[in-house]
């Protein structure tokens, strides 16, 4: 056969072919799908409050980027909807091996220098040999994917000193960790697009933790560090306030709706394995938009001109659930989150009746969210009561979920309460001269 006889072009559109496509993938959607619950399960034990928010925000973007990965190969391997980890696992158990670090820093630090830069290679590799023309949608997600991972090795590199003064006395086990982590995915090839070189199980690193989601959360020192954010909380006839106090107790509130995104974080990475990736898929956002809850919050109170030092910052609702199942956690955001939502379309209208535009302009975006956050719970927890298959009722796990925070509340000591009512205090003795002053 005479190959000058047919027909031939430049082949630079042909250098990814379609299996070869679905195959990378594949792996990219697995390695995304890891860190998202890497991430999760790191947040509750991160001090600074701002990198547990932008860990949220990663892990979303993340998830988001994974589903759009697998959508893909669904596509591209029509009509098979597998998505085995076959050819991939060396890759995928050192992956899961970096959530076993030996400190929060630890795993900070592998996300920032290693794995994230080996990821936005990876995809920009896959751009430059992509052609457009026959693989567009996956271009699309790809450029966006690539972009993100630039802006979240930025932003987290921002958070370096706050991560390093949290723990000073971490960093050189830390940096043995990231080394280890840097030699074995070097040996595996890293995350490319050919395949895995290495065969057979992947080496646990040396120094590991076997890894487990904090059960008391982790505080950044800054902050007024306390158990009951507010003194209604766990002062009897304490109002919650209106008015001034109203513009203060509700940034209060949103800023300390970190329990909240740990909370989320602490069950997603707790019922992953239970309830699948579509459940996944949902608690990434729902741990995001808690985490934009949070930053509200915190944004509102800088913004009049508060310090962190003056900010309370509790725990007690993530504490009331320690060392239980995870389905307490996702209970109590479910019934605990969702009980206030017909209050804040009437809070967003004292705020817009008071000229607060961002007061306002916050409760509104939240309560959107929570009318989202409802179906969430509702869906999930029926669903992990299905799974589990014994006959469990919503209404049995909402009311330990009330046992729990009131026996937490009931431990309130004089000194929290004296304590808590001298934050209020100085706060508001503040606003009214921030006021005045306006
Ligand atoms: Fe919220
Ligand atoms: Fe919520």
């Amino acid at each position: 056969m005479d190959g000058s006889r047919y027909l031939r072009a430049q082949d630079r559109r042909a250098r990814l072919m379609r299996y070869d496509t679905a195959v990378i993938l594949k792996r990219f959607h697995f390695v995304e799908s890891s860190l998202v619950l890497s991430i999760a399960g790191w947040i509750p034990a991160t001090a600074p409050l701002l990198l547990k928010t932008t860990y949220a925000r990663i892990l979303w973007e993340d998830s988001q980027t994974a589903e759009a990965m697998r959508q893909r190969v669904f596509e591209l391997r029509y009509p098979s909807r597998l998505m085995s980890k076959e050819g991939e696992e060396p890759l995928i158990q050192l992956i899961d091996e970096a959530r076993n670090a030996p400190s929060a820093l630890a795993f900070y630090l592998a996300l920032v220098q290693v794995l994230l830069p080996a990821l936005k290679d990876a995809y920009q590799a896959y751009l430059e040999l992509t052609d457009v023309t026959g693989d567009g949608p996956s271009w699309r997600f790809m450029q966006q994917a690539r972009q993100e991972k630039v802006q979240q090795i930025s932003e987290l590199l921002a958070l370096l000193p706050d991560m390093l003064a949290a723990a000073p006395q971490d960093l050189p086990a830390a940096s043995a960790w990231v080394e280890a982590l840097r030699q074995q995915l070097a040996r595996l090839g890293g995350i490319g697009l050919d395949p895995v070189e290495a065969q057979g199980e992947s080496p646990l690193l040396p120094g590991r933790v076997p890894f487990a989601v904090a059960q008391i959360p982790a505080r950044e020192s800054g902050f007024r560090k306390v158990r009951f954010y507010w003194p209604d909380v766990c002062v009897p006839e304490y109002p919650y306030g209106e008015g001034l106090q109203l513009q203060l107790r509700s940034a209060v509130s949103h800023l300390n709706e970190v329990w909240a995104v740990e909370a989320c974080a602490a069950f997603t990475f707790g019922l992953a394995d239970e309830l699948g990736w579509e459940f996944v898929l949902d608690a990434a956002r729902w741990t995001y938009d808690e985490a934009r809850h949070c930053r509200m919050g915190y944004e509102r109170l800088t913004s009049w001109g508060f310090t962190k030092a003056e900010m309370p910052l509790g725990d007690y609702i993530y504490r009331a659930a320690r060392d239980q199942d995870a389905i307490y956690r996702l209970g109590m955001l479910f019934f605990f989150e969702t009980k206030n939502i017909h209050k804040k379309p009437e809070r967003a209208e004292k705020f817009r009746q008071i000229a607060d535009a961002l007061s306002q302009h916050d409760m509104d975006f939240d309560w959107a969210d929570e009318t989202i956050h409802a179906h969430y719970g509702k869906t999930w927890l029926t669903r992990l009561l299905e799974v589990r298959g014994q006959g469990g009722d919503p209404k049995d796990v909402r009311q330990r979920c009330y046992e729990l925070v009131e026996a937490e509340v009931a431990s309130v000591t004089p000194q929290e309460q004296a304590e808590i009512l001298q934050i209020a205090e100085e706060m508001i003795t503040k606003a009214e001269r921030l006021a005045a002053a306006v």
